[in-house]
């Protein structure tokens, strides 16, 4: 029998990346405020997302999780959150027109502010400062003052993630979703890229069928589904203070569910046995999903699944695999098989970002594209052969025209990093390489559902 939840039972348990906070008295001002302000979510969305994912896990939808590495306070604007949220329509259709699987879709968006640190200390000519921990909790300034953590960064952040949750709400529902204005989903720098034209190319096919369907009398005023779209939200799990502050019981069912979003994940750095994010994430009613990189052992991720889904339900869990493109195809058999041998069932997804980091001659942070494309086909490639199904992508990407990763058909070089170099933590996809990526997923999409209807026939 599993000891007993509340929301601050994780208080009890061995705490790693939580900042300290100096002022005790700030801190619970800020909790407590946070705590009286309504909530970003409603819990009854949270499990039709749940309901979705189940149909990832049965190989009947596809994962499509995707957005910053950070959001940041002096990125906030409106221009910045359309163009995230069209990329990802963007990819969605050429996803579902490939697969014609139904895609779900989740920014990383609207509240992903907190990031774990490799190290708590930076140094920078003899000056030694704490890390930068997202713009929720300290300043990303090389300064002393700004790098203590202010509980009243919460607030600001609440308050962001309200409005950007806002303005995706209203584009999925307003109109800008709209199935017929996939024509106008289109980035004004992407007229280089080749798969610009490739996507128009697929949009004009999509126009047709619109047509076709129209005259037949289905419109999207017959058919809502047509008028819009679900969009859901998602962030790390990481800054627990705020995450208690907004976990409410559901006045329909009495469960607790996280409101900051509709999904929530635990990070690689804190997924450990006994961890408090694991002890918080476990009491929660959202779908969750958990980071599995290299030093995750079968048995331990098998005895997480237990803690964090012991009733077994489809779409509850979503693994979220980051190995490394010279890892994965070594690393991730072994969960797959434990996995699929104790008949847990998980959506499987694949982060290609977080194993493929690589510092650049002249310092930056990048991840070469070609390295990251290596990664999905590897983890399609350890799907199919363990009669699993490759159920997701969670890409660190943006709308923006950014020169942050190397490589893709418009060449950034590590000479062009400079140029637009815009993150405030990894270096994430720009429109081009995400549109890319998302072709090639298609095609290992479908490779792998012809494989599955060849074995059924
Ligand atoms: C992230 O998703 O931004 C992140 C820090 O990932 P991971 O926990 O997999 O390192
Ligand atoms: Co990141």
């Amino acid at each position: 029998m599993a000891a007993k939840w509340a929301p601050e039972s994780w208080t009890k348990h061995e705490a790693r990346q939580l900042p300290t906070y100096p002022d005790a008295t700030a801190l619970t001002d800020a909790t407590k405020a946070l705590g009286s302000y309504p909530p970003l979510v409603f819990a009854g969305e949270a499990r039709n997302l749940t309901a979705e994912l189940a149909k990832v896990a049965e190989g009947k939808a596809f994962l499509l999780q995707g957005g910053d590495c950070a959001e940041s306070f002096a990125e906030f604007q409106a221009n910045n959150i359309r163009d995230t949220f069209r990329v990802i329509l963007q990819m969605a259709v050429v996803l579902t027109y490939a697969s014609k699987l139904p895609v779900v879709k989740v920014g990383r968006m609207a509240g992903q502010f907190a990031k774990p640190r490799s190290a708590d200390m930076e140094d920078i000519g003899g000056v030694s400062l704490p890390s930068y921990r997202g713009d929720i909790i300290n300043d990303i300034a090389f300064d002393p003052a700004g790098r203590v953590p202010d509980p009243q960064r919460m607030i600001r952040a609440y308050s962001q993630s309200a409005a950007t949750l806002n303005l995706l709400r209203a584009f999925a529902q307003g109109g800008y979703a709209n199935l017929h204005q996939v024509h106008r989903w289109t980035h004004d720098f992407m007229g280089r890229s080749p798969w610009a034209k490739k996507f128009a190319d697929v949009a004009d096919r999509i126009s047709e069928a619109l047509d076709f369907m129209e005259a037949c009398g289905i419109s999207p005023e017959t058919v809502p589904q047509l008028a819009g779209t679900q969009f859901y939200t998602s962030h790390e799990a990481l800054l627990l203070q705020y995450e208690q502050a907004l976990t409410r019981q559901d006045s329909l069912t009495g469960d607790w569910y996280d409101t900051s979003a509709h999904m929530l994940w635990i990070g690689d750095r804190t997924r450990f046995e006994g961890s408090a994010h694991v002890e918080f994430l476990r009491g929660i009613g959202n779908p969750i999903g958990m980071k599995c990189g290299p030093s995750l052992e079968p048995d331990a991720l098998l005895r997480l699944l237990d803690t964090l889904n012991p009733a077994r339900e489809p779409g509850r869990i979503t693994l979220i695999t980051r190995y490394g493109h010279d890892k994965i195809e070594a690393g991730l058999p072994k969960l797959v098989r434990a996995v699929l041998r104790e008949g847990h069932p998980v959506v499987w997804s694949c982060d290609p970002m977080h194993g493929n980091v690589i510092k650049a001659a002249n310092g930056y942070k990048t991840r070469p594209f070609e390295r990251i494309l290596a990664e999905v086909r590897g983890f399609f490639a350890v799907h199919r052969a363990e009669g699993s199904f490759a159920g997701g992508i969670h890409a660190e990407m943006t709308g923006q025209n950014v020169t942050e990763c190397t490589g893709g058909a418009v060449d950034v070089t590590e000479q062009s990093l400079a140029d637009r170099y815009h993150t405030h933590c990894d270096p994430r996809l720009n429109a081009g390489q995400s549109l890319e990526m998302a072709f090639l997923l298609a095609e290992m999409l479908n490779q792998e559902l012809k494989e599955r209807r060849k074995v059924a026939a």
